[in-house]
């Protein structure tokens, strides 16, 4: 097991598309999501995508913690994701990523999905999912399509440090 170094915004591998999983049973596949579970823990998130750690493959890793005061999701890995909108109703939140450390913005984004992909089993995995959970999921796949989180922001003026934001909220 080892930490991974975590791509920045600015990297040429967050702005490619990933390549399909061909067999999620692989050793090698085994061992990255080994990885990539331990460096996410290191770094305090809540998901990664492969391309994050310099792996343009379309698998992601995420989990949605109790404390977001909805339905806790379990660490889940999701090989070859598609994401199915249902209905176009949208839903604003903050959202944050290990690509942009320190940053946070408000970003718009589908609140019913169904998405689905494989495990590392190979085993096919399909889920509905709502608010914070679809959120999440949204996020993370758009890294395998070279899309970080800015590029969906429509209002600038809520896209900045989280230090500073916070530091506004106190006063
Ligand atoms: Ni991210």
């Amino acid at each position: 097991m080892a930490i991974l170094k975590i791509a920045r915004m600015g990297h040429p591998v967050l702005r490619a598309t990933a390549l399909p999983v061909s067999d999620p049973t692989a050793p090698e596949i085994q061992g990255l999501v080994e990885d990539m579970i331990e460096t996410l823990a290191d770094a305090g998130g809540v998901g990664l995508a492969a391309p994050q750690v310099h792996v343009p493959l379309r698998l992601v890793i995420f989990f949605v913690p109790t404390e977001r005061g909805e339905d806790e999701v379990p660490l889940t890995v999701l090989i070859n994701p598609v994401i199915e909108p249902l209905g176009d109703e949208e839903e604003e939140g903050a959202e944050g990523c290990l690509s942009l450390p320190g940053m946070v913005g408000v970003v718009p984004r589908f609140k019913f999905i169904r998405y689905s992909g494989l495990d590392l089993d190979g085993l096919p995995i399909e889920r509905l999912a709502e608010g914070y959970h679809a959120r999440v999921v949204q996020h993370e796949c758009d890294h395998l399509d070279g899309i970080l989180y800015p590029a969906r922001i429509r209002d600038f003026s809520r896209f900045g440090f989280a230090e500073e934001f916070k530091k506004r909220q106190e006063e």
